[in-house]
């Protein structure tokens, strides 16, 4: 099969609705990451979506909605969930959410309707639920139905950004790619749960905590370990790992001037392998001086934002891994944020489940 790359013009985007119709599977952008998309009541297409993605069935799908004015009366209407099952208390509070952060990177996981496929919530009673704010996945999914899409890369690999990383990770084994450009905030949705009369924190993401507990005026369960851990599958060891060897380096707290430009403290560069097969990535512009140094040792580096800031570090992150998985080098180093507030969560956690911490 050849993978073709479409764009969203009226024309195009009837040939992949006729495709997912059909019980085919695409790629199709989101402000996340790029999802691998099936209809979402087809357990056919379902099934596609895992044999493409070599993804265990254990591990659940999220099912991607056109941008509505959605409740949960109107989530019951179109056959996604079911409402007895939500305590009273959490009514109003997941409606406030889904009027905030909708469309948006928050995937709400509530009790499922008969009608979606167990295959799609993995036996689970519950489904994932999100509506994407990309202008591109939301002109198809207006045109088609519910889509379950994972990320569409292969099963424990990073998560593509582009049309490009789509097509390195499932080039031949899909028709179509549509285009929708570089994601804009690159790492994945925020997924929250149930859990008695509380929300939980399933897998951090694109939408930070903060955000959230604001919105809520309370804050959110935030499981160390989650007791189940098949049910956040974002949670296990080997996710979003580059081919080649990772390590990571806490980022300074107000280091010293001395102690940045030393290089050696400041990285775990190993001296039985040569600079040229290491790659570092830094999650600011390093000073002059330290750039100097890292020239002068011959390591290739990249800065994932020019002035740190998180937004665009979560941005680039996933592209920056996969070029430096791409660039020769036999280990990657990477900076990792700091514990915090904002996106630093998520991005802490993006590489060190890709360094299999
Ligand atoms: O931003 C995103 O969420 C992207 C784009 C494509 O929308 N999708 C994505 O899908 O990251 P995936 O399959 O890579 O991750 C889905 C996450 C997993 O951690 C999964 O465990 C969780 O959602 N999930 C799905 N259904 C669940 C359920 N019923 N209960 C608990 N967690 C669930
Ligand atoms: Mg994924």
């Amino acid at each position: 099969m050849q993978t073709q790359i479409l764009e969203a013009c009226p024309e195009q985007l009837q040939i992949l609705v006729e495709c997912l119709r059909s019980g085919e599977v695409i790629a199709m952008p989101t402000e996340t990451v790029y999802g691998l998309a099936g209809h979402a009541f087809d357990d056919q297409a379902v099934a596609r979506i895992f044999a493409v993605k070599e993804r265990p069935s254990f591990d659940p799908l999220i099912v991607h909605l056109a941008d509505r004015q959605w409740n949960l009366e109107r989530l019951v209407a179109a056959e996604l969930i079911v409402r007895e099952a939500i305590p009273e208390a959490l009514q109003a509070p997941l409606e406030a959410l889904m009027r905030a952060f909708w469309p948006g990177p928050l995937t709400l996981v509530l009790p499922k309707a008969e009608r979606v496929p167990d295959l799609v919530s993995s036996g689970l009673a519950t489904v994932a639920l999100r509506v994407p704010a990309h202008p591109v996945a939301q002109a198809l999914l207006r045109e088609s139905f519910p889509l379950a899409a994972p990320s569409a890369n292969r099963f424990g690999r990073i998560s593509p950004t582009s049309a490009a990383a789509v097509l390195a990770e499932l080039s031949g084994r899909i028709p179509y790619i549509l285009e929708g450009g570089p994601c804009e905030i690159g790492l994945e949705s925020t997924v929250l749960g149930l859990e008695g009369e509380s929300l939980t924190l399933l897998r951090p993401g694109g939408l930070s905590p903060e955000a959230i507990e604001a919105e809520l005026g309370q804050p959110l369960l935030r499981p160390a370990v989650h007791p189940a851990e098949v049910l956040a599958p974002g949670m296990l060891k080997s996710h979003y790992a580059p081919e080649h060897r990772l390590l990571l380096f806490e980022e300074p707290t107000g280091a010293a001037e001395a102690e940045l430009s030393a290089l050696s403290q400041r990285w775990p560069v190993l001296p039985n392998l040569p600079p040229e097969a290491q790659a570092l990535i830094l999650l600011a512009e390093p000073t002059t001086t330290l750039a100097q140094e890292l020239k002068s040792a011959g390591l290739a580096y990249w800065a994932l934002s020019e002035r740190g800031d998180l937004n665009e570090i979560a941005r680039q992150l996933f592209a920056v891994l996969r070029q430096a998985d791409q660039s020769g080098a036999e280990l990657i180093l990477a900076e990792c944020p700091q514990p915090g507030p904002g996106l630093r969560h998520a991005i802490r956690d993006r590489l060190r489940k890709a360094a299999g911490l």
